[in-house]
């Protein structure tokens, strides 16, 4: 049985003293692995206080080359070197407003994997895609661009987050049977990539408002794996919530 993830995506939130004093609240009481994805400047820190626990760290963001001039950006060896393990790869914030696309999210994914970090890929279409009937043909599109030249074994070592842009910040929540039906479809696209077991084992997130009050809904769907959660996120008695939920379904 695939495991069920919350991974926290902080976005620009937190200070060092807020983050520690997070990690020493949630930490001891999760029963699985579970993830915060934090800010640049918070990597080291959150690392050094969550080492040795279920509680493990991601990044936000990471460039694809190794070193070099690309001013205020961050190399996966330095995320390594900071203590952390995940990375989020184009989140539509990103895409948004940092102008990530499909072919850097794929640069990046190579990246990870060749470094051994574990890649978050985001996916997701827009309120106009949603009314336009293209949700489907959109994310098969970003799936299949992300994916290409990865192999099976990376494939599965890789975790996909689906997350309705019009759904993320909003408190509009995908209906859990909405968030199913592109999951499922997400996990049929892996499949005629790869193969049946290969698609199953690879975990797949839902995000987009996702709090306390409606995540057992959405964990409870045959193919969402866990959640990619902002807001819902930042608080640790909110986070714990969620973990708990989550750890419910195993
Ligand atoms: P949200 O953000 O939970 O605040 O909607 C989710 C995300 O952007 O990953």
């Amino acid at each position: 049985m695939r495991r069920k993830l919350v991974a926290g995506n902080w976005k620009m939130n937190h200070s060092i003293a807020s983050a520690v004093a997070f990690v020493e609240k949630v930490a001891p009481s999760l029963t699985h692995e579970q993830l915060i994805c934090v800010p640049s400047t918070l990597l080291a820190p959150v690392s050094a206080a969550a080492k040795g626990t279920l509680l493990k760290v991601g990044a936000q963001n990471m460039h694809f080359e190794d070193s070099g001039a690309f001013t205020g950006e961050v190399s996966a060896d330095m995320i390594l070197e900071a203590g952390a393990t995940y990375c989020i790869l184009g989140h539509s914030e990103r895409r948004q407003y940092f102008g990530e696309t499909d072919e850097t999210v794929n640069l990046k994914l190579k990246k990870a994997h060749a470094k051994g970090i574990f890649p978050i890929v985001c996916c997701g279409e827009d309120l106009k895609q949603r009314e336009l009937g293209i949700t489907m043909e959109w994310v098969k599109n970003q799936i299949e661009k992300a994916f290409a030249g990865i192999d099976a074994e990376e494939a599965k070592k890789t975790i996909v987050a689906y997350e309705p842009i019009w759904a993320i910040g909003t408190g509009k929540t995908a209906s859990a049977a909405d968030a199913e039906e592109v999951c499922a479809h997400i996990r049929a696209v892996l499949k005629s990539l790869y193969d049946a077991e290969t698609a199953e084992a690879i975990c797949i997130q839902y995000g987009g408002s996702v709090k306390a009050g409606n995540i057992a809904e959405l964990m409870a769907m045959e193919n969402i794996d866990g959640a990619l959660v902002g807001g819902a996120s930042l608080k640790s008695d909110d986070f714990l919530a969620l973990c708990k939920a989550a750890e419910g379904g195993f």
